[in-house]
């Protein structure tokens, strides 16, 4: 026990045991009188506004591309790599070819297992879900919402562990967004130019790729397991690199997840008639 413990000026660390209460006030929920639910349930509205959305855009199957009709050659990261088969029902479908052609329904629903599997399993999502939905716990020095915690021991919480997969599966999306960014430059019948769609696809591209990057089993995959950095130049200017994103990698969360699905309403609006796309030059 240190000092400070002994004082009575620190609270005294309450050890987590698998299949036992965790710890926190007994007397009450918490002994905290700040606004401490506001973070919860701003997280909790945010998450479920975007489910609500990707749900219903991912069942329309239309609207997703925006192609030499109207000059432009924009898809929406939704259905990109759009593979399946309904994806030939579209003109200009994605050059890596039809792969799943087995599958008839929207091409989201197919496709949107990738980003979401690798959303899921994220370190960062896991905190902000398990505490605002899951109540485990729901903020700091604020008592467990369940009577006992098995940690991430058991199915289907212990399927976390396959987060490096898809952190695999991930970097190929970002790839094919990249593509799609740079055929978003290509205006059908007109040559080469840049309107808002090129700018939305590329920053969105963009954001990925750094969301990706700045992720905790990057980071571990990059610099982990290493006992001198001096006998690994490259893998220690990776993590060097990585490092101070990773710091960030929570904002990145976020500013990647609101951008991804503007970036698909954006395309659904110009697909559909409903707005016209800009033409920068
Ligand atoms: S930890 Fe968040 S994406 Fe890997």
């Amino acid at each position: 026990m240190t000092i400070a413990q002994e004082q009575g000026t620190i609270p005294q660390v309450v050890p987590v045991e698998i299949g036992r209460p965790r710890g926190g006030p007994k007397e009450k929920r918490t002994l905290r009188t700040d606004r401490w639910w506001i973070s919860p349930a701003v997280t909790a509205t945010v998450l479920t506004s975007f489910v609500a959305y990707a749900t219903f855009a991912a069942f329309q199957g239309k609207d997703y591309y925006v192609g030499a009709k109207m000059h432009r050659d924009l898809i929406s990261p939704f259905y990109s790599p759009c593979i399946a088969e309904s994806c030939q029902r579209v003109a200009g479908s994605h050059p890596l070819g039809i792969w799943a052609s087995f599958w008839n329904f929207s091409p989201a629903l197919l496709i949107l297992i990738v980003p979401l599997g690798f959303r899921l399993t994220c370190y960062y999502y896991r905190k902000a879900y398990y505490r605002s939905f899951w109540q485990s716990p729901p903020a700091c020095g604020v008592a467990d919402g369940h009577r006992s915690y098995t940690g991430e021991t058991r199915f289907p919480l212990i399927l976390h562990n396959v987060h490096r997969y898809f952190l695999y599966l991930a970097l190929l999306f970002n790839v094919v967004l990249t593509m799609d960014a740079v055929l978003a430059f290509n205006f059908p019948g007109q040559g080469i130019g840049f309107s808002v769609g090129t700018l939305v696809l590329c920053v969105n591209a963009a954001l990925l790729w750094i969301y990706s990057v700045s992720c905790h089993a990057c980071r571990h995959i990059c610099g982990g397991q290493i006992n001198e950095f001096s006998k690994h130049k490259i893998r220690y200017r990776l993590w060097k690199m990585i490092t101070p994103l990773n710091a960030r990698h929570m904002q990145l969360a976020w500013v990647s997840l609101v951008f991804v699905a503007l970036s698909d309403l954006y395309v659904r609006l110009v697909a559909s008639g409903i707005i016209h796309d800009y033409k920068i030059f």
